[in-house]
């Protein structure tokens, strides 16, 4: 009889776990993808409108104290489910229903308290006391996920979620600078006429009026800028004043902002649901990076599955490492005032 040939072990084992890989990235797959949004006003409804329109969240639940607000955009959003690419299961409900979910978009705001100032810090009060409303019920529900907060002052409001729920390092991370690095990216777009996705740069610090732009570690494809567009010279001050202003230009005629940072917070939603591994700028917690310990700062990081996993270290030149010095003493001076508010002394 002839003899079967005989699989060596080493081989069939490969097979095995090969096979075994991709069920595990097919269970993956077919699991529901859930994100929540929490406060949905202009900037909450937009990034419903981002995820539901992008295809990678399978159900979106929409929180905000205005039940009236929640009822008219899931909605309007269902209403619009048709004519969308994917369909994508959006309701309200309550903190209790955050149990299973694997992204929370902290959005709550008032801008109201903004007046007409450009001034982030301006929202300090009511965006702390909000959280401090909610944060118990987050961790009561089970939650287990990651939270991308976008209330400002962001890099502040992100350490006093990531403090008020106890999840590990990284599971709580803010959109930081990584808007403020689209719309320096842009403003060097329209500079140069390269496309926006060959540039490398991105906006440091304080998502606020202190941020930087650290123009030495800037690259164009890994090109530095004037071996790409020879005579063309760079003002970088001009071009991260843009930047720091692009918010301000858009607030300060319509009394919001809106797609820019939807589209931010959505991204990071992906990267997160997707374990992307991704470079993104964003506020991460910095355990002596750049030489700041116990707060929240807009740096490069990994992000995946577990939130902002690693801070990338650029190498800075001094003026730009003062700058992220610069940018932390303000941080730090806005914790102090939420402390303040917190303890009822301002
Ligand atoms: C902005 C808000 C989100 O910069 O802070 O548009």
């Amino acid at each position: 009889m002839d003899q079967m040939p005989v699989q060596p072990a080493c081989a069939i084992d490969r097979i095995q776990s090969d096979t075994d890989i991709w069920l595990e990235k097919e269970l993956n797959m077919s699991k529901t993808r859930k994100a929540a949004i929490i406060g949905i006003g202009h900037v909450g409804a937009h990034v419903a409108s981002a995820l539901a329109t992008q295809g990678f969240v399978d159900d979106i639940l929409l929180l905000d104290q205005d039940e009236d607000k929640v009822i008219s955009e899931v909605q309007d959003l269902n209403d619009a489910m048709l004519w969308m690419p994917h369909t994508v299961r959006i309701h309200g409900g309550d903190f209790e229903d955050l149990k299973d979910v694997d992204v929370i978009i902290n959005c709550v705001g008032n801008i109201s308290t903004l007046q007409v100032k450009n001034d982030r810090t301006l929202e300090l009060r009511f965006n702390l006391e909000a959280v401090d409303s909610y944060a118990s019920q987050i961790v009561q529900s089970g939650f287990d996920g990651v939270i991308i907060n976008i209330s400002n002052p962001c890099d502040v409001i992100t350490r006093h979620l990531a403090m008020k729920t106890g999840l590990p390092k990284g599971r709580v991370f803010g959109t930081g600078t990584g808007l403020d690095s689209s719309r320096l990216i842009s403003a060097i777009s329209k500079k140069t006429g390269l496309n926006l996705k060959s540039i490398d740069a991105c906006m440091m610090g304080e998502h606020g009026n202190l941020q930087f732009a650290p123009a030495s570690v800037f690259s164009f494809r890994g090109a530095p800028l004037e071996s790409v567009v020879p005579d063309l010279e760079l003002d970088w001050k001009q071009l991260e004043k843009e930047a720091i202003d692009g918010g301000w230009v858009t607030f300060s005629r319509k009394h919001c902002t809106e797609y820019g940072i939807a589209a931010t917070a959505a991204r990071m939603t992906q990267a997160v649901l997707e374990d992307e591994q991704i470079v993104l700028p964003a506020s991460a917690p910095l355990e002596g990076e750049y030489g700041v310990r116990g707060l929240f700062a807009g740096v490069p990081c990994v992000i995946g599955a577990n939130g902002a996993e690693q801070v990338i270290e650029l190498p800075l030149t001094e003026d730009e490492l003062d700058r992220m010095q610069m940018c932390c003493t303000g941080i730090a001076k806005n914790i102090e005032k939420a402390a303040e508010i917190e303890a009822g002394l301002a």
